[in-house]
């Protein structure tokens, strides 16, 4: 499963890649309005902060595929071969997706509702495609059903292409999709925060913390080995 964290705001990712195995950044339109500032300035920062080790996907807005292929023309020499271009399923943008995969781009096909889109954007060439869970759960359809289904089709005519698992709301969601085989999952910071808490846990780990200071006050492990 790569974990990928969902949002453009800078303290957020540096806290996410700093805590947890974080394979990248996703972010759209949305995600990157929120934060109110330059665009070009904020995708190198996040950039410089990430590195070209992970995935950085960034959304393309042009309307057709001839707009689309030179916008990721100038984002892949702004960020370089981390880039992946979040493309919306549409005719224009399947267009785009062969034309861009044929250059060799990184493109992850996205705003996935149904399984046949999810085929088609495979057939065209696309790396990854993002079903949104949790817009299909809003609609009384089964965000967790259509991505299961997703995968099952890839598997099924052995495509290469990755189910990235965009749209949570819950932990929960989360789960069920690693549950149905989901290669990847795209999460808001609150929600990657939620997969790892459990009171239980954290009642655990206060009682380990009473028990050693009962006998050992606040000495390290550390420190006693610098007494020997
Ligand atoms: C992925 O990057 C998607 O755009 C994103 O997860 C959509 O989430 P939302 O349905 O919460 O807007």
């Amino acid at each position: 499963m790569l974990y990928i964290v969902d949002t453009a705001n800078i303290e957020k990712i540096r806290h996410a890649i700093e805590y947890f195995p974080i394979a990248g950044v996703t972010t759209n339109p949305t995600i990157i309005s929120k934060e109110h500032t330059d665009f070009i300035k904020l995708i190198k920062e996040i950039e410089s902060i990430i590195g070209n080790n992970r995935m950085f996907h960034i959304q393309l807005t042009g309307s057709t595929s001839d707009t689309m292929f030179r916008e990721a023309q100038a984002l892949r020499d702004i960020i370089g071969d981390n880039l992946y271009v979040k493309i919306p399923v549409s005719e224009e943008g399947l267009k785009a997706t062969m034309a861009l995969h044929r250059e060799g781009f990184h493109i992850t096909e996205t705003a996935i509702f149904t399984q046949q889109q999810a085929l088609m954007a495979a057939m065209a060439g696309a790396d990854f495609v993002a079903p949104y869970v949790n817009r299909l759960d809003n609609i009384i359809s089964d965000g967790v059903n259509v991505v299961g289904e997703i995968v099952e089709l890839f598997r099924q005519y052995s495509l290469p292409t990755k189910v990235l698992a965009a749209s949570f709301k819950t932990a929960e969601q989360v789960h069920k999709i690693s549950m149905v085989g989901g290669h990847a999952v795209t999460v808001n910071p609150d929600i990657l925060e939620n997969l790892i808490y459990h009171p239980l846990t954290m009642y655990a780990i206060d009682d380990f913390t009473a028990d050693w200071e009962g006998v050992y006050g606040k000495k390290t492990i550390l420190d006693m080995i610098k007494e020997q």
